[in-house]
């Protein structure tokens, strides 16, 4: 996959290959918070803020309930919400802070490596094992949904512009949850 992280996933129709690739998108922006600095710094973790907001909700909107119906997929839906509610919990965390603050990374590299395993397992428990407990006008429903979703995400604040930075970091995580959540349960509704 490319390392860059615009626009190479609009012609994803399937979910799960969606939020596969997602994943590795989610990795590239972890990868550029980690060596960039200042405002290109700041950008890529607001980037991967967003990303993660409607990454996880849709996951939790979509794979997971189809999860449990595997054989022993309660146990594994179980461990994967720990892992998310955990990795939200760092998240506001970071949300708060000064990317600049050596903190910061510490945090962030925690974070990472507790995303990028949780994704593997995800792949490997969960994202194998569904495709075919969805129909394909779910697989492709769903994936519409989550790149509507993404498309609502708040537009990018002008650098330097300080309230817009404070209004981006302050409310979106929820707002963009909430509203993923909406719109998938519209398009599971149609359905
Ligand atoms: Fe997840
Ligand atoms: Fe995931």
């Amino acid at each position: 996959m490319s390392s860059t992280t615009k626009g190479q996933y609009s012609s994803t129709d399937d979910v799960i290959d969606l939020l596969k690739a997602q994943h590795g998108q989610i990795r590239d922006l972890f990868d550029l918070v980690m060596h960039s600095e200042g405002q290109e710094r700041k950008e890529a973790f607001e980037k991967l803020v967003r990303l993660l907001a409607v990454h996880e909700t849709a996951e939790e909107e979509i794979i997971h309930p189809m999860a449990r119906s595997l054989p022993g997929g309660d146990g594994i839906v179980d461990d994967r919400l720990a892992e998310e509610r955990e990795a939200k919990e760092v998240l506001s965390e970071l949300d708060g802070m000064d990317p600049g603050d050596p903190a910061f990374l510490k945090s962030l590299d925690k974070l990472r490596m507790d995303v990028l395993t949780h994704a593997r397992a995800e792949e490997r428990y969960e994202f194998d094992r569904l495709r075919d407990e969805f129909s394909p006008a779910q697989l492709k429903g769903f994936a519409a949904a989550v790149r509507a979703a993404e498309g609502t995400a708040p537009t990018h604040p002008r650098p330097g512009v300080e309230s817009a930075k404070k209004n981006m970091l302050a409310g979106p995580p929820a707002a963009i949850m909430d509203r993923v959540r909406d719109m998938i349960r519209d398009a599971r509704d149609k359905d």
